[in-house]
Parts: C-alpha cells; structure tokens; sequence
C-alpha cells in the first residue's frame, strides 16, 4: 500500500463508465447513484465532453494565466449568461472555488466595509471543503479534528433558525456562506422564509450572499444552478464537480462591483483555467442552452421523486426521504453501511450522508426505465436488509 489511507474505499474497481453504468474488472455492471460523487452529472464518457477534450489535446494542453486564453471567456460568458454573475475566477476544486470566494469576502469587508477583521457566517453540519479555510468554515467537528490552529474569523450558525440569523449577523459580518441543500451534512434543504430572510439581511446590511454550489449546482437539483430554484440572486456563487463533468474544475462567479475586490496580484492559481478543462466545461455548458437537456432532466427528476416518495418512504426502516431533482437522502432508523453493501450486491452503487442516510446522487441523464430499475433494486436490497436486520457485520463497504 502506497496510497495515505486517507479514504475509506470499497473493494470495487470500476474499469469502464458509460451514461448512468459502470463496470468493474469482472464485468458485472452497476448503476452508478453517485455519479463520482456528485461530479458525472451527464453520466460517464459524454460523447460532446469527449470529443471537446479529445480536440483539444490535439491543440494545446496548457498556457499560464499570464496569456489571453479565449476559452476561460467563452465560458465565463456563458456561466454569466446562465446565472447573471459577470465575473468568473476559475480554479480546479470546489475547496479552491470556497477558498477564492472567503478570500474576496475579506477583501470586501476590509475594503468596502472598513472591517480590521472581517467575519464570515457559516452553517452547522455545512461542508464546503478540507483546504484549512474551508474545513473551518465547515459546520462538522469531524473533519477538523487535529488539524488546529485553526484560522480565525468564522463565526456558525444553525441552519434554518431565523432568529439565531438575526443575533448572529453582526457589523463585523463581510459575508454569508451556505449550501442550499446541505449534501454531505445529511441531504438538508434550507427553508424558504429563512432564506428570504437571509437575503433581506444581506441587502440591508452589505453583506455578501455566498452559495457554495459545489454539490448542488450544474443541474443537480432540476434547474442548472440551486439558487435558481430558490429564488434568491447569490452575490458569489462557487462551482465545481459538474462543470467539467469528470475533467477537474472549479469556478468562483461574483457579481459586478466585486471586480474591484480581486485585482492583480490578489489570487490565482496555475491550473485554473487550463484549456483543456475549459473545453470541457464549454462542451458540459453546450449541452445546458442548446440542446433539450434541461426539460429532460427535470421531467426525469419528476418521475425519480415520484418513484421514492410512492416505493421507498413506506420501506422498514425509513424514517425520511427528502431532496430534490437529482440529490436525494433516505434517513433509516439505524446504520445505513448494511443497505448499501447489500444494494452494491443488487447492482446499485449509492453514497451515504453520515450514518444514517442514504445518499442518491444518479447522473441527470439516468433513463426513465433505468430509474425505475433502480427503484427495484432498492426494494430487493430492503428485502434482504429486513432478513439481516440491520446487522452492521453484513456491510463490506
Ligand atoms: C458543498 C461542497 N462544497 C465544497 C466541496 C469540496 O469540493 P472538492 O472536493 O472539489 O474540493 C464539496 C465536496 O463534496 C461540497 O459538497
């Protein structure tokens, strides 16, 4: 073993991907639920996404961001296009997208807000990365653990709790980042009054509005960004996984006015940008305003909700079932390990969201009879899940 144990892995070894399926070295074939974590949002081996790739390592892999590279405008101007934030900073991973985003809030506050040491709200059970900045704007104790000190100047609020809102937003306050759905916290949506509040406070009092769309952006939750189905207009808004659609990159998007915050010499990054994960992110963007994608992804999504509130709420052990578009949780009643060893055996690959949730995040591009065989799967998998009651041992993953 030569890898740092860093992650806890499964036995699998996938060795081919293609749209909603993956398999591994013996040929057996899974639905992939995970979609790499949230990242293959138009399923594995994209025929444009490849083609785009392929095309462009025929022309130039890299230049550093000390030239004109067209390609990081083309798709800054469709990312502005598609969320109505002008300006775009591009890096390589959601952390370094949440790690820009905190480090213009400073430059705000101190600048626009004449704070000496600008605070930044964020949310319990929250992820928004494992850089040291984003771990500790991170609402989770777990993936902090030895790692202090810690830098200073994050204060945690609770979700949804309208009132510790209003006491916890402060004049040192430059800015608010949160999920909109909380994804690695468990599968939480934010209520809409305390959202509408939030953006209310933000406004009045110049604080900057920050949606860590890592997980929940690229069509994740049926419409290309989450804030757009929440109906609030984010100042700051942080992507990654979709948008390059396996091909590593990450983006900060802010609105006009924070230019002014982030001038030469105030961040950057050697990667970000690079040329051939731009034609990716292009070619992933093409698929999102020209062709009918997104009212397939919806009415698909439609059908999957369908699907799990009629099949999987009434199953034993369920406790919950909640989410929306293509990101669902499934709260049982005790330790989920068991169930998706046994939905792995089944032929369905699936995440979890601390220990008792069942995490679902399928490609957007997953078929109507793929999710309906998915559903199935599920079943079986709960079958067997009964006979075992829950016991931990079965779990293999
Ligand atoms: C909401 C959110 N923010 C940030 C991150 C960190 O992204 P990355 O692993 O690309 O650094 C994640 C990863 O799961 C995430 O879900």
């Amino acid at each position: 073993m030569t890898l740092f144990p860093t992650y806890q892995r499964n036995d699998l070894r996938p060795v081919h991907g293609e749209g909603a399926w993956l398999w591994d070295e013996a040929g057996k074939k899974y639905l992939d639920f995970t979609s790499g974590l949230g990242v293959c949002n138009l399923g594995h081996v994209h025929p444009r996404v490849k083609e785009a790739v392929k095309e462009q390592l025929d022309r130039l892999w890299h230049v550093s961001n000390l030239f004109q590279i067209p390609l990081q405008e083309e798709v800054s101007e469709r990312l502005a296009q598609a969320s109505g934030l002008p300006f775009t900073f591009f890096c390589n991973s959601g952390a370094e997208a949440n790690e820009a985003a905190l480090k213009l809030a400073r430059r705000y506050g101190r600048e626009r807000k004449g704070l000496a040491k600008p605070e930044v709200v964020t949310f319990q059970s929250s992820f928004h990365g494992r850089t040291l900045a984003t771990l500790t704007a991170t609402g989770q104790i777990k993936v902090k653990e030895g790692f202090a000190p810690l830098p200073e100047g994050f204060r945690r609020l609770p979700y949804n709790d309208v009132s510790a809102l209003e006491a916890g937003l402060t004049d040192t306050t430059a800015a608010v980042l949160l999920e909109l759905i909380q994804g690695e916290g468990g599968v939480h949506p934010a209520d809409p009054p305390f959202l509408r509040r939030l953006e209310e406070l933000c406004r009045e009092r110049e604080i900057l509005l920050m949606v860590d769309e890592v997980q929940t952006g690229m069509g994740r939750t049926g419409s290309l960004f989450a804030f757009q189905e929440a109906g609030i207009q984010p100042d700051v808004i942080t992507l990654a996984k979709g948008l390059g659609n396996g091909i590593p990159v990450g983006a900060m998007l802010g609105r006009s006015g924070l230019e002014a915050h982030f001038g030469p010499g105030s961040h950057g990054s050697t990667f970000g940008g690079n040329p051939v994960a731009m034609a990716a992110a292009k070619a992933v963007l093409r698929e999102w305003m020209e062709t009918d994608l997104p009212v397939r992804v919806k009415e698909t999504a439609r059908h999957l909700a369908v699907l799990l509130h009629e099949r999987v709420a009434g199953l034993p052990f369920v406790r919950e079932v909640r989410g929306q578009g293509w990101m669902w949780g499934v709260e049982l009643d005790r330790p989920v390990a068991p169930l998706l060893s046994l939905l792995q055996e089944q032929g369905v690959l699936a995440l979890v969201a601390g220990p008792r949730v069942l995490r679902l995040l399928p490609p957007l591009v997953t078929g109507v009879a793929e999710v309906e065989l998915a559903v199935t799967r599920m079943e079986e998998a709960w079958l067997l899940l009964e006979e075992v009651g829950g016991d931990e041992s079965v779990s293999r993953v």
